[in-house]
Parts: C-alpha cells; sequence; structure tokens
C-alpha cells in the first residue's frame, strides 16, 4: 500500500451486534472514507478486557458480530484494512515502549478514565482498584494509532481527549529522541445526526433502547412501538406536536425525505394521523433503508469462516505497515539490534 494518502485509523470495542446509531454516527462515515484514505478499521479487544476481563464469555461472538455488522454496513476488506487488536502483537510492543515516556499523571488526568472508574466502582463492589490495564488504557490506544503513524482518528467527541494525549505522547517522544518520526494526529470530528434511543435517552446496548442492524423487519416494527411521541398527546383525536415527540419524529428527520417529514407533520398537527400509524410508516422507512443490509449480512453469515478470514488477512496486512513503523521506533530510542 505504498501511496501518498493520509491515514486514518479508527476502532470499535467488541460490544456485540451493532445498532442504528452506531451506523449513522461511525459506520457510514468510514465508509466514506475508506474511498479517500488508507484506512485501518480494528476490533479493540484488549481494551474490551480493561473493564471486562472477567465476563470473556461472549468475546468471540462479539468480535464475530461486530466485523460482521462492519462487512454488512460496506466496509471493505479490499479498501480498507479490516483487523483485530489482538492479532497485532506490534502494537503491544509498542505500548511498552510509549508506556516509558508518557507520565503518570497524564493518564491520570484522562476525563473518560474518571468516568469508567466511577462505573466499575458502581458495578463491582469487590473491585475497589482500577487495573493497571484500565490506567494505561490511553497510552494503548495511542499505540493503536501510532502503530500506523495515523494522521486523522475519526471518533465521538467523547474521544477526543485520547487523541489530544496521543499526539501529547507523540510530541514528547519526537522531543526527547530528538527526531520527527511521528506525525501530530488530529481527531477528525464527526457530524452525526444523534440518533436517541427509542426512550428519549443515548441508545446503547446497556439501555435497552436501541434497534439493531440485524433486527428484522417484525422486531423493528416491535421496537419502533414503544418509542416516545409528544407525550401531550393523549388520545387519538387531539392534536400533536412534532416539536415535542421526542424521538420518533426526530427519526423521521433521519429517515424521511422532505416531503415525508412535512406530510408527518402535517399529519400529526391537524390529527388526521395517529401515532401508532406515523409508527408503522416510520418502521416501513427504517426496513426499507436497511433491507440491502440486512440481506448482505444474511449472506455473509452462510460462511462461517469468511469473517476470520477476513479478520485473520486484515492483521497480517496491518502487521506489515505496523511492524515498519515499530522498527522505526526501536531504532530512534537506539535499542540494541
Ligand atoms: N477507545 C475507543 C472506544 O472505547 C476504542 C479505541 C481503542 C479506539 N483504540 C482506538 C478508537 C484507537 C480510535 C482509535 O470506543
Amino acid at each position: 500500500m505504498e501511496n501518498n494518502k493520509k491515514v486514518i485509523m479508527s476502532g470499535m470495542r467488541p460490544t456485540g451486534k451493532l445498532h442504528l446509531g452506531h451506523y449513522f454516527g461511525v459506520l457510514e462515515n468510514w465508509k466514506k472514507l475508506q474511498e479517500e484514505f488508507e484506512c485501518y478499521f480494528f476490533i479493540a479487544d484488549w481494551h474490551a478486557l480493561t473493564t471486562k476481563y472477567n465476563e470473556t464469555s461472549s468475546m468471540k461472538q462479539n468480535v464475530y458480530d461486530v466485523a460482521l455488522d462492519w462487512l454488512a454496513c460496506g466496509l471493505d476488506e479490499n479498501k480498507s484494512v479490516i483487523y483485530l487488536q489482538s492479532k497485532l502483537p506490534q502494537t503491544a510492543e509498542l505500548h511498552i515502549y510509549l508506556s516509558m515516556i508518557t507520565p503518570q499523571n497524564w493518564v491520570e488526568r484522562d476525563p473518560t478514565l474518571k468516568d469508567l472508574a466511577k462505573i466499575m466502582k458502581d458495578k463491582q463492589e469487590n473491585v475497589s482498584d482500577l487495573s493497571y490495564g484500565l490506567f494505561g488504557y490511553p497510552v494503548l490506544m495511542t499505540a493503536d494509532i501510532l502503530s500506523f503513524n495515523a494522521d486523522f482518528v475519526p471518533v465521538g467527541i467523547d474521544q477526543v481527549a485520547h487523541v489530544e494525549l496521543t499526539r501529547d505522547i507523540a510530541r514528547r517522544f519526537n522531543n526527547i529522541y530528538k527526531t520527527d518520526y511521528f506525525v501530530e494526529t488530529k481527531p477528525k470530528l464527526t457530524e452525526i445526526p444523534l440518533l436517541k434511543g427509542l426512550d428519549g435517552n443515548k441508545m446503547g446496548k446497556s439501555f435497552n433502547n436501541d434497534i439493531k442492524i440485524s433486527d428484522d423487519e417484525e422486531m423493528t416494527l416491535k421496537k419502533v412501538k414503544t418509542g416516545i411521541t409528544d407525550r401531550n398527546r393523549m388520545r387519538r383525536d387531539d392534536k400533536g406536536n412534532p416539536d415535542n415527540c421526542e424521538v420518533i419524529y426526530s427519526y423521521w428527520k433521519i429517515f424521511g425525505s422532505e416531503d415525508e417529514q412535512k406530510e408527518i407533520c402535517q399529519g400529526c398537527k391537524s390529527a388526521s394521523l395517529g401515532c401508532a400509524d406515523c409508527k408503522k410508516m416510520l418502521a416501513d422507512k427504517i426496513n426499507q433503508r436497511f433491507a440491502p443490509i440486512r440481506q448482505k449480512r444474511i449472506e455473509l453469515q452462510k460462511d462461517p469462516d469468511y469473517i476470520r478470514q477476513v479478520l485473520i488477512e486484515g492483521s497480517r496486512k496491518a502487521a506489515i505497515k505496523a511492524q515498519e513503523i515499530l522498527d522505526g521506533v526501536v531504532d530512534v530510542i537506539g535499542m540494541y539490534k
């Protein structure tokens, strides 16, 4: 892959089947990026262990499901390098070198780490301290990114602090070893049309308010029916207000054409359209939109070894680039060769 394209890298934890929030917030964007950049997308299974080291029974399935969703949604293993973090030992080695030069207080002040620590403590009474691995999580993420000396990392706003830390560590490396080896990685913020969960909260697996990419039509309809609408519209004959329709109308803004949105608006305001019918129409729109993706997902599933081959082959390709970069690091530091 010798070229002068800018390098993009990003990853996701193996949380299992992905939902529509992942699709609009992440995957659609990655799919576009792979047309233009040299892209590395990986499943962060080591990162999953930082908090779930004792819940590994679903690890294999979750990795499989994430990779399957990625491919079904149009990530293309011939355009992007799609790999599994734990199949790339170069990242682990780079992590050691980076951990030596990272001041402890840089890691300590990481904002997401504080949140994570709190969640951990709330959940598991017997885990009173952060593990060494969880503590080092931002440095591991830095190692992921610098394994490819990435120019840009597309992430959500919650991960920007980590990419800034990556830049700080890279700069420190360059200063210490008097080099300009690492580039200044920049976050690439996605303009996400934020898709709420069906209950109005952030869409998430653990909140049980999501629609999965892989849900079938019936399940999609069943879930859409639970979506929050205008809470003041109690009876079918009440006139509604789409501006107060917390969830369902916000979905229309993503799934409906302008004309359709107008039509829904009018129907709601005049009470000619009831919430139940509106939801049915919305579910149809969602199902139409995801039909090809769901179909492809079913096709891909027919060869149970396909996903594994993609991940192994992708990891092999990733290792070629990561090894080159690591060799340079070893050189710059001045290790015995
Ligand atoms: N920290 C990210 C998350 O929890 C996953 C991740 C790990 C990542 N390493 C990365 C994302 C490198 C982008 C680049 O979602």
